[in-house]
C-alpha cells in the first residue's frame, strides 16, 4: 500500500448521504465518538467488484448501534447502496470497506441524547492485513496481556470502537516484541481470539474453536465453520483452556481483513500450516469471489 497518510487518499467519501472529498470528509474535534468512543463500525470486503456478505455487514452495523443505544438514520438498504455506489465512483475490483457510525458533536458529556448519528462509508485497497509472505509460512502470536471482558461488562456483540482499545494496545506490544499479533484468552482465562480476528485449531482431523460467548461471533468465522462442514470436516465450537495449545497440529485465524490466515506460533507453541488450513485457506478465497450467473440456453 503506498505511504501516504490515510487522511488524503485520492477519491470520495460518502458522508451522510453526499460524496465529500476524501481529504474534506472531517468531523469537529468535540465528537462525542471520540471523547467517549460512541462509534461503531464494519469491516467489509469487496472481491471482483462486489462486496462480500454486504448486508450481513450492514445488518451487523445496524445492531451493533442498537447496542450502545443509537439509531443509524440510514436503512440497511440503503446503506448497501451507498457502500456500492462508492466502490464504482472509487473503480476499485478488490476492496476494504469501511463504514463507521459515531454520535457528534451536539452535545458534551456522558450523556449524548441529543447528538446527531454520523454515519460515513471509506473505500481503500487493503490487498493483506498481514505481510503477504509471512502469512502463507503463518504467522507469530504472542498471548496479550489484556483478556476479552466478561459479556457483563462491556457490549461484546457490538462491533464498538472502545472495545478495540485493547486489541490495540496488545498488538503493539506483540509488534514490540517482533509478533505479528497477540491472542487475547478471555475473562476466565480461556482461549478467545485473536486482536482482530477470530482463532481455529486443528487436532485429528477435527476443527475446534472457542464458542463466542464474549466476543465477535464473525461472519468469516461463520462462513469458514459452514465451508469446513460442507467438505466433511467436523467443526467443534466449545470452551478452548490455554494448555490445550500443545496439542493442537494446526491453527488459523478468520476476519474478512484477515481472511484465513494460518498461525505458526503462539508464544511456546508450534503448528505446521497442514493441509486443513491451506484447502479452507484456498476454498475461502473461491467463496468470495462473485458467483458467475450462467447465460441462458
Ligand atoms: C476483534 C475481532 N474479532 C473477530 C473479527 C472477525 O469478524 P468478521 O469475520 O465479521 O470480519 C474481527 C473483524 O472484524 C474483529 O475485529
Amino acid at each position: 500500500m503506498a505511504s501516504v497518510s490515510f487522511d488524503n487518499l485520492d477519491g470520495y467519501i460518502w458522508m451522510n448521504g453526499e460524496f465529500v472529498k476524501w481529504a474534506d470528509a472531517k468531523i469537529h474535534v468535540l465528537s462525542h465518538g471520540l471523547h467517549y468512543a460512541s462509534a461503531v463500525f464494519e469491516g467489509e470486503r469487496a472481491y471482483g467488484g462486489e462486496i462480500f456478505k454486504l448486508t450481513e455487514h450492514n445488518t451487523r452495523l445496524h445492531e451493533s448501534a442498537d447496542i450502545l443505544g443509537f439509531k443509524i438514520p440510514y436503512s440497511v438498504a440503503e446503506i448497501d447502496a451507498a457502500c456500492k455506489e462508492l466502490l464504482q465512483k472509487q473503480g476499485f475490483q478488490d476492496a476494504y470497506v469501511r463504514p463507521i457510525a459515531w454520535r457528534g458533536s451536539e452535545q458534551m458529556g456522558i450523556s449524548a441524547q441529543n447528538n446527531r448519528i454520523n454515519l460515513a462509508i471509506a473505500i481503500w485497497q487493503w490487498p493483506s492485513y498481514f505481510d503477504a509472505a509471512q502469512k502463507l509460512k503463518g504467522i507469530r502470536l504472542d498471548i496479550a496481556q489484556y483478556c476479552r471482558p466478561d459479556p457483563r461488562s462491556v457490549p461484546s456483540k457490538s462491533k464498538a470502537a472502545g472495545l478495540y482499545m485493547i486489541c490495540t494496545i496488545s498488538k503493539h506490544a506483540a509488534e514490540a516484541k517482533g509478533y505479528d499479533d497477540a491472542m487475547m484468552l478471555d475473562w476466565r482465562g480461556q482461549v478467545a481470539e485473536a486482536t482482530g480476528a477470530n482463532i481455529f485449531f486443528v487436532k485429528d482431523g477435527k476443527i475446534h474453536t472457542p464458542t463466542p460467548d464474549c466476543f465477535l461471533d464473525g461472519i468469516t468465522r461463520r462462513t469458514v465453520i459452514g465451508l469446513a462442514r460442507d467438505h466433511g470436516i467436523e467443526v467443534i465450537e466449545r470452551a478452548i483452556q490455554p494448555e490445550e495449545l500443545e496439542g493442537f497440529e494446526q491453527c488459523f485465524l478468520t476476519g474478512t481483513a484477515a481472511e484465513v490466515t494460518p498461525v505458526s506460533e503462539i508464544g511456546p507453541y508450534r503448528f505446521e500450516v497442514g493441509e486443513i488450513t491451506k484447502n479452507l485457506l484456498d476454498v475461502y478465497s473461491a467463496a468470495v469471489q462473485p458467483k458467475k450467473v450462467m447465460a441462458a440456453e
